[in-house]
This record gives C-alpha cells, sequence and structure tokens, in this order.
C-alpha cells in the first residue's frame, strides 16, 4: 500500500524496470511481459519511458503480450486498446514492434484468433510477469463476474457495469461501447510466473476487498490471483480503504 498513485506507479515501474535488467543478460530468449489498458497502468507506462529515456532500461529483448481488445473496433480507433498501447506505451520505447502483441478485435474467426494467441504465448516461453489492473466490478483483464476459474483466452459479453464504467472513454455514451471483447482468461494470468496487480482510487475499494479478503470467487475474477505463488497488489491508500 503506497500513499498515493504516483507513488505506487512508480514502485511498479521500478520492479518491472529491476526484472528486465537482471533477466536479459543470463537468458538466451526474451523477457516476456504481460500488460493491461486503462487509466490504472497510465502512471506506470510514463514511468517506464521516462527511465528508457534516462538509459535504465532497454525493451528491445522484451516481448508483450497485451490482456484483451474490443471486438469490432479496428486498432486505428482512438479507443481500441491497440491505440493505447501504441500512444502511451511502444511509440516511446524501443521495443521492436514485431515483438508486440494484441488481440485482433477484426479477426473473422475470433475463436481461431483466440487459440492463435494462446499458442503464441506458450511458443514464447509463457509470461514471465503479467501486470494487470482490476475493474470495480473485480473483473482481471475482461473476466467478468462469472467467468471460470479456468477459462482461457475467448470472446466475452461485457457486463453492463463494465460497459458503464468504460462509457468514459466514448463520450459518455453507453451505445458506443463495444459489446463484445477478446480477453486472456484468469488462468491465462495464472499461468504467469509472477503477477502484479495494480489498484487504485476510492471507486477500487470494494473490488479490492472482495479479491484479498474474500474468498476466491468466480464472481470476483481478481481474486484468483490468491492463488498464484507469486503474485503482488499494489495500491493506494484510497483503494485500499476497505481493507
Ligand atoms: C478495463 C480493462 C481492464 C482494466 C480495467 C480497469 O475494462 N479491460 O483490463 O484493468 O478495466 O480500468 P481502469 O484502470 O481504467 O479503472
Amino acid at each position: 500500500i503506497r500513499d498515493n498513485a504516483e507513488s505506487a506507479s512508480s514502485y511498479v515501474a521500478d520492479y518491472i524496470v529491476n526484472r528486465i535488467n537482471s533477466f536479459s543478460p543470463t537468458q538466451t530468449r526474451p523477457f516476456v511481459l504481460g500488460l493491461p489498458t486503462g487509466s490504472s497502468p497510465l502512471g506506470i507506462y510514463k514511468c517506464l519511458v521516462e527511465k528508457y529515456k534516462a538509459g535504465l532500461v532497454s525493451f528491445e529483448n522484451v516481448i508483450t503480450f497485451n490482456m484483451d481488445e474490443y471486438v469490432a473496433l479496428p486498432p486505428t480507433h482512438p479507443q481500441s486498446y491497440a491505440s493505447f498501447m501504441h500512444d502511451n506505451f511502444f511509440s516511446q520505447v524501443n521495443i521492436p514492434p514485431q515483438n508486440t502483441n494484441l488481440l485482433n478485435g477484426l479477426a473473422p474467426d475470433l475463436a481461431a484468433e483466440c487459440s492463435r494467441y494462446e499458442a503464441k504465448i506458450a511458443a514464447a516461453g509463457g509470461i514471465d510477469l503479467f501486470l494487470a489492473g482490476l475493474g470495480e466490478d473485480g473483473h482481471l483483464a475482461f473476466n467478468e463476474p462469472g467467468s471460470s476459474l479456468a477459462s482461457r483466452t475467448r470472446v466475452v459479453v461485457l457486463a453492463e457495469d463494465t460497459i458503464l464504467a468504460n462509457s468514459r472513454f466514448f463520450d459518455d455514451d453507453v451505445n458506443k461501447v463495444p459489446q463484445l471483447a477478446l480477453t486472456v482468461g484468469v488462468k491465462t494470468v495464472l499461468e504467469a510466473r509472477e503477477v502484479l496487480m495494480i489498484v487504485l482510487g476510492a471507486k477500487k475499494a470494494r473490488a479490492l476487498k472482495k479479491c484479498v479478503e474474500g474468498g476466491v470467487s468466480s464472481m470476483w475474477t481478481g481474486s484468483a490471483l490468491q492463488m498464484h505463488e507469486r503474485a503482488t497488489v499494489i495500491c493506494d491508500e484510497e483503494a485500499a480503504g476497505e481493507l
């Protein structure tokens, strides 16, 4: 628990830089990083870009896999997660474009796209560190309440609460928010060697309480991290308000 969002974000950025820097010299394969979108990780991306510009880290030997993407939004749409990642991170660091992976919400066969993604994660050697956010309804990636804790990458219907929460990015119009998304599954996240979850703000306090002090439940999919051997939650005072 850190005092504020800034200090929580810089803690996570330091942590990731440390992992990348201690990994590279000893391994023949690249470091594999799972990444989220949303407002919570924005401060982390900002810190990572600053550290890259200061010469403290290189992303040349890093492969990334994003957690989720809307269905039917073109990657060039300003609210697609592809645009988000390009604008806030990829275009500002030295990661080779071919090392960045996102689910393609325009794929003609969405189920095949999800299988392709899982296979690509496996071919990369699995995810070393998955950074995650937490939805107000406790979702991990787009694994909405009721998602199986054994779920894998798949097409999902977004919950009404999520559509409402994300409408702030779509002119506050719920009708403009895509109703479907592609997401890695809870099991996909649990298979990462390590998971960090960033949780910021009073709006997340209830979800955080359910996820860390409640039982493991498919109704609060973030609670699945309780079963991971190496999971860390980093939150600010506001998000910790109900603990
Ligand atoms: C979105 C994303 C999640 C993210 C969550 C929280 O719906 N699919 O991966 O963790 O909501 O977003 P924010 O950080 O903006 O609250």
